[in-house]
């Protein structure tokens, strides 16, 4: 067993509600354990920019549990390597100042709360010899190798209430309502908010959908008599045959950016059937507010299992959650890959057996 005697602590990506929960967790188990902690701000850029770090004790991280956000910021544009500057070919490589600062703040370990893009950088330092445990966030839930990431369930629950509150008044005004979830190239939150808000129509990136076919639906419906629909649609859905919908193209040390796809699906199912539609984007609303009791409990689990990890030396690995326990996977695993929706998940088959249509 290695002597631990000061890690760093970061948070990376797009906030994830729990971030606080888990550095609450890893800073509590590790005092206790008589190791310092050192949180390191606006993820790897505390590692590159002086004075961007601080020394952590339970006294700071009190009253924290229930908080959305990150009390350390955090950044989706901060890849040290290839980090975005205002030079002809747009990123610098800062890889190297991290390594050093990682050794002059006497760190002897690092604990990296991110998605998928801070995991792999994670795994970039790991091979240069930098003892990283890793904990997997995101609302997405698109992380290979854990059954959830903290986050995910606080997204669903947002939107299933979206979706409860948007029923009342597409019903009253027998509208068809759609509804633009997040989920980047993944379906999950598609796929459980809508099954728990009661949708007619589920759109997700794993199924190519046809509006034709979401329009029978829809009319039959109408036909048996029902006053609205509820159409649930996942921000990377494809149409058959057409494109994903972004907002901004990729650019260099920038990744694209999606939405709009509710917006089309309306105004063509608006046309295609008939009725009137309305669509409503929850946006970053989904990654906003308290996480929930389930969330909260992983994100502690997690931060105590990467404190554990540590101490014993198992570096170059991510917690995860393989109910009903918390285990390590390696990060060169994980990382480079997403996990979707597979086509023989019991929910989509029940969904489907349900009468729910995926425009397939
Ligand atoms: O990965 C989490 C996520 O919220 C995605 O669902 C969404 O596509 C993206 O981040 C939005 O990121 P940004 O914070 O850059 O708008």
């Amino acid at each position: 067993m290695p002597t631990v005697k000061r890690i760093g602590i970061l948070t990376g990506g797009g906030d994830a509600p729990g971030l606080n929960a888990v550095i609450r967790a890893v800073v509590k188990t590790a005092y206790n354990a008589g190791i310092e902690c050192i949180g390191l701000e606006d993820s790897f850029d505390g590692l590159i920019e002086p004075g961007r770090s601080r020394v952590l004790t339970p006294r700071d991280v009190t009253g924290i549990l229930r908080l959305g956000g990150t009390i350390l910021g955090t950044t989706n544009r901060g890849n040290p390597f290839a980090y975005p500057i205002n030079t002809s070919d747009g990123t610098k490589d800062y890889s190297d100042r991290v390594i050093e600062m990682f050794h002059d703040m006497k760190l002897d370990a690092l604990v990296t709360i991110g998605g998928d893009g801070t995991l792999a950088i994670a795994q970039q330092f790991g091979s240069r010899g930098i003892p990283i445990v890793g904990v997997p966030k995101t609302i997405d839930n698109d992380i290979v190798g854990t059954t959830n990431c903290f986050g995910f369930d606080t997204a669903v629950d947002f939107a299933t209430d979206a979706i409860d509150r948007l029923h009342t008044t597409a019903e009253a005004h027998r509208r068809v309502m759609v509804v633009e979830v997040m989920g980047r190239y993944a379906g999950w939150i598609a796929l459980y908010a809508g099954v728990a808000g009661g949708a007619d129509v589920i759109l997700i990136p794993e199924i190519r959908y046809d509006l034709s076919i979401v329009t029978e639906r829809l009319l039959e419906r109408e036909k048996w008599g029902a006053r609205f629909s509820i159409v649930v649609v996942a921000e990377g859905a494809i149409p058959k045959g057409g494109k994903r919908a972004l907002v901004e193209e990729a650019s260099e040390g920038r990744v694209e950016r999606l939405g709009g796809v509710g917006a089309q699906v309306s105004s063509e199912l608006g046309e295609m059937t008939g009725k009137e539609t309305r669509s409503v984007v929850l946006g970053h609303l989904q990654r906003g507010g308290a996480p929930t009791s389930f969330d909260r409990v992983l994100a502690t689990r997690f931060g105590g299992k990467a404190v554990e990890l540590i101490r014993r030396g198992e570096f170059g690995t991510m917690v995860a959650f393989a109910p009903p326990d918390i285990i390590a996977r390696r990060l060169e695993d994980v990382v480079g890959k997403t996990k979707t929706v597979p086509m023989d998940f019991d929910l989509l088959l029940t969904a489907k057996a349900l009468g729910v249509t995926f425009g397939d």
